[in-house]
């Protein structure tokens, strides 16, 4: 879409977007987090507004400013995650889940601080699986014809690992970026291909994180029915 001429090809829709990054908390003052920033979502939140959306955003730790015009709820860890995402896809068109969610949350949560002891070796630390929520929503769509758009970070054989995420998730689109030096993680711009359950294969140049997010907008809006 070209700046300016913005169409309301969302009126009418309901979309959920995540963004940021969970923490999952060890004691009172520590965590394991990553450091996604929220930006690629919350340009999602913004620019689904801009075509005419209702858009509820679901914001893990980003310090960002509520993107006008969006439903704003907010979530810590990935199980508080899950629930707020699970909630809002229930009457949604389309759920894209562009926070980064840990993988692991550890095992036991200490209600104390944990403290070091002299001469003692540090404790292993203990984790356990957190619930897949983009797999768990592919799976069991809220309504007929939902969309499910996921997000991977990739090295290596980018594209290779991209299809096999897609086709384990069960998601229609996946957004793969190629991790790297000055790509993604907290900068203004990125650069992806967004791979289609359908076999397409869609290349983004390095712009934007707005100019991403129109061109995923402009794939889900050709496959909403
Ligand atoms: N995701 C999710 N729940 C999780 C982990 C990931 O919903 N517990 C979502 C992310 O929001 C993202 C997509 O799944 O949209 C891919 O995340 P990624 O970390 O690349 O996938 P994983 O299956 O965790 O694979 P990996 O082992 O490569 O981290
Ligand atoms: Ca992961």
């Amino acid at each position: 879409l070209a700046r300016g001429t913005t169409v309301a090809d969302l009126a009418g829709r309901h979309v959920v977007v995540s963004a940021g990054g969970t923490r999952e908390p060890l004691d009172p003052v520590r965590f394991l987090g990553n450091r996604s920033s929220g930006k690629q979502g919350y340009a999602l939140a913004r620019t689904a507004v801009a075509r005419g959306a209702r858009v509820t955003l679901v914001a893990a730790n980003t310090g960002l400013p509520d993107p006008a015009g969006a439903d704003v709820v907010t979530a810590g860890t990935a199980e508080q995650l899950r629930e707020q995402v699970v909630k809002a896809a229930a009457d949604a068109d389309v759920v894209v889940m562009a926070a980064a969610v840990a993988d692991f949350r550890p095992a036991a949560y200490a209600a104390g601080k944990i403290k070091k002891k002299d001469g003692e070796e540090p404790p292993p630390l203990a984790l356990v699986r957190n619930p897949d929520i983009l797999a768990e929503i592919s799976a069991h769509r809220a309504r007929p014809g939902q969309l499910v758009v996921g997000f991977a970070a990739e090295t290596d054989d980018v594209l290779a690992n991209g299809r096999a995420k897609l086709a384990r998730k069960g998601c229609d689109l996946l957004v793969v970026n190629e991790v790297g030096e000055r790509k993604a993680f907290g900068t203004e711009e990125n650069e992806a291909v967004v791979l289609g359950a359908d076999g397409s294969e869609t290349p983004v140049p390095y712009g934007p994180k707005e100019a991403l997010a129109d061109r995923i907008w402009d794939l889900v809006a050709a496959r909403l029915v």
